[in-house]
C-alpha cells in the first residue's frame, strides 16, 4: 500500500531544523569518485533514494561501496572498474547519472550509458554533454537508447555552451580532468554545486580554475597524479530555500542551521522584498520568521546566481495567499508548473499560459487530497498543506523522498502536524478520516 502524508493546517513552524547535504552535489561527488584509485570517503551524505541509485550506478561499475548512514557517509573505492556500462533500468530511474558518462570517458576511455530520456518537468535534452565530449575528441554512436563514447585520448579544447547547464558543465569537467592540455569551458553552469565538485577534483589532484564563474578552466593531469580523498559536501541550498518558504508560508518563526546562506541570496531577496524577516544569527544559521500577510512580487527563474528554479514552486505557494498579483516566468524548463491545478484544487487563484503563471493572492487556502507529480512540486504542496486550513492528504511520496530527507521528521520537529501512513483510504470516507485527529 502506498504512503501518504495527512497533514493539518495552519499551526505554525518554531523551534530549529538542521539542512542536510546537498542532494544535487553529493551525486556527482559520487561519481567522480570514480576516477582515482584507492578509497574516498564522501561526508554529510543524506538519505535519499537518488542517493541509492547513485550507488547501484557505481557499484555496477565495479567500485566497492558502502554507505553508512549513521555516519551520513559514504565510502566508494574505484580501484578497480569492471564495467563501463551504465544501464537503462538505473539510469531512468534518476537522470543524475548520466554523469557517469564524463568520469567513465575520462577514467577509462570508453563509457556506454542509457540516454535518460524526458522527464515530468521537461524534455532535459543532453545534446551539449554528446557535443562537448565529441569536441574533446570522443567518438560517439547513439545506438539501442545507448551512448557509446570511446577516445584513443581526449585533448582539452574550448567548447561554448549554449545555455550553462549544470548537468553539461559537470561531464565536461570530469571529462577534461584527465585530457591532455586546457579545456576552457565557457558560458559554465556557476552553480555552488559546480564549486563544490571542483573543490572535490582539484583536493583529488585535478587542475581546475574558475568553477563559480562563467569560464572553468580544467588543465588536464595524469591518472597517477589523482588520489583518493575525504571530503564534506556542501549544504543543500533547495532543503534550506524549503524550509524558509515552510516558516513563513505558517507565520511561523525558527531558526535554520547548517545553511550557507551566500547560496541562496537571490531567494532571500525575493522574500525579503515579500515582507518575510531573514537574519543571519551566525555564519551558518539564519532566523527566519513572518507576521504579516506577504506581497506579491514577480520574477524569472533563471540559471544560478538567478532565482532557482528548484525554488520557484514554493514561492507560488506563498503568492497564492499574498495580496497582490504576481507573475512567474519559467524559463528553464517547459513543464515545471504541475503544481498548479492541485493548488487551485486548494483555492488558489492561478492562470497560466505556456511558461508564464498569474497568481491573483486569495484569503486562504483550504485542505485537499493532492498528488505529488515531481519532486519540487510535491514540496511544495506540502508547505501549501501546513499553510492551508484544514486537513490534506498527499499521495505519490516517492517523488519527495528522492530529495528531502526525512522530510516529515523535521517538519514534526518544529511542530508542524504532519504524519506518514501507510493506509489506503476510499475518497468517500476520506473527508470524515482525515479531520480524525488520530490521523495527525
Ligand atoms: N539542456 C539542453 N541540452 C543539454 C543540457 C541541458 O537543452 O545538453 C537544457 C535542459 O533541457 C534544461 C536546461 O538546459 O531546460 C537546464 O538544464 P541543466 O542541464 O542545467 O539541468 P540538469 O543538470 O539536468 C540540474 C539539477 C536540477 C536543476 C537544474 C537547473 C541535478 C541532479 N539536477 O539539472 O535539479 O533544476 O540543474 O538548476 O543536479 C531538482 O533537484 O529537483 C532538479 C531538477
Amino acid at each position: 500500500m502506498a504512503e501518504k502524508y495527512y497533514i493539518k493546517g495552519g499551526t505554525p513552524l518554531k523551534g530549529e531544523v538542521r539542512i542536510g547535504g546537498a542532494k544535487n552535489s553529493v551525486l556527482k561527488l559520487m561519481a567522480a569518485a570514480l576516477l582515482a584509485k584507492g578509497e574516498t570517503k564522501i561526508y554529510n551524505v543524506p538519505d535519499l533514494t537518488d542517493v541509492e541509485i547513485m550507488l547501484n550506478v557505481i557499484a555496477q561499475l565495479g567500485a566497492k561501496t558502502h554507505y553508512d548512514k549513521q555516519e551520513k557517509s559514504i565510502t566508494i573505492d574505484a580501484t578497480d572498474l569492471t564495467s563501463v556500462t551504465a544501464k537503462y533500468e538505473l539510469v531512468s530511474k534518476m537522470r543524475a547519472s548520466f554523469i557517469v558518462l564524463g568520469a567513465l570517458i575520462s577514467r577509462c576511455k570508453e563509457a556506454i550509458v542509457a540516454l535518460p530520456g524526458g522527464c515530468a518537468i521537461g524534455e532535459r535534452r543532453v545534446d551539449f554533454h554528446i557535443r562537448g565530449l565529441e569536441a574533446l575528441g570522443a567518438k560517439i554512436k547513439i545506438e539501442n537508447g545507448y551512448v557509446h563514447a570511446k577516445a584513443a585520448r581526449l585533448s582539452g579544447t574550448d567548447i561554448y555552451l549554449d545555455i550553462p547547464s549544470v548537468g553539461a558543465t559537470e561531464n565536461l569537467m570530469l571529462a577534461g580532468v584527465l585530457a591532455e592540455g586546457a579545456t576552457r569551458i565557457q558560458n559554465a553552469a556557476q552553480e555552488p554545486e559546480i564549486v563544490d565538485l571542483a573543490n572535490f577534483l582539484n583536493a583529488m589532484g585535478a587542475d581546475i580554475n574558475g568553477a563559480g564563474t562563467s569560464e572553468i578552466v580544467i588543465n588536464g593531469v595524469k591518472q597517477e597524479q589523482l588520489h583518493a580523498i575525504e571530503y564534506t559536501t556542501i549544504p543543500d541550498r533547495i532543503e534550506a530555500g524549503t524550509f524558509m518558504t515552510a516558516i513563513i508560508a505558517t507565520r511561523g518563526k525558527a531558526i535554520i542551521r547548517d545553511v550557507f546562506p551566500a547560496h541562496l541570496t537571490f531567494y532571500t531577496d525575493k522574500l525579503l522584498k515579500m515582507g518575510a524577516n531573514i537574519k543571519l544569527i551566525e555564519p551558518n544559521s539564519l532566523e527566519v520568521s513572518c507576521k504579516n500577510r506577504l506581497n506579491s512580487i514577480n520574477f524569472i527563474t533563471q540559471p544560478y546566481p538567478g532565482f532557482p528554479t528548484d525554488l520557484q514552486s514554493m514561492a507560488m505557494t506563498l503568492l497564492t495567499t499574498a495580496n497582490g498579483v504576481g507573475i512567474i516566468t519559467e524559463s528553464l524548463y517547459e513543464n515545471r508548473f504541475m503544481q498548479v491545478p492541485e493548488l487551485r484544487r486548494m483555492g488558489a487563484d492561478i492562470h497560466q499560459d505556456r511558461n508564464h503563471a498569474i497568481i491573483k493572492g486569495v484569503k486562504k487556502l483550504t485542505g485537499a487530497t493532492l498528488a505529488a507529480s515531481d519532486l519540487r512540486a510535491g514540496a511544495s504542496l506540502v508547505v501549501a498543506a501546513l499553510m492551508a486550513e484544514g486537513n490534506s492528504v498527499i499521495e505519490n511520496l516517492h517523488h519527495i523522498d528522492r530529495g528531502y530527507e526525512k522530510f516529515e521528521n523535521k517538519i514534526r520537529l518544529l511542530g508542524g502536524k504532519i504524519e506518514r501512513k501507510n493506509e489506503d483510504i476510499l475518497p468517500a470516507n476520506l473527508t470524515e478520516d482525515i479531520h480524525n485527529e488520530s490521523y495527525l
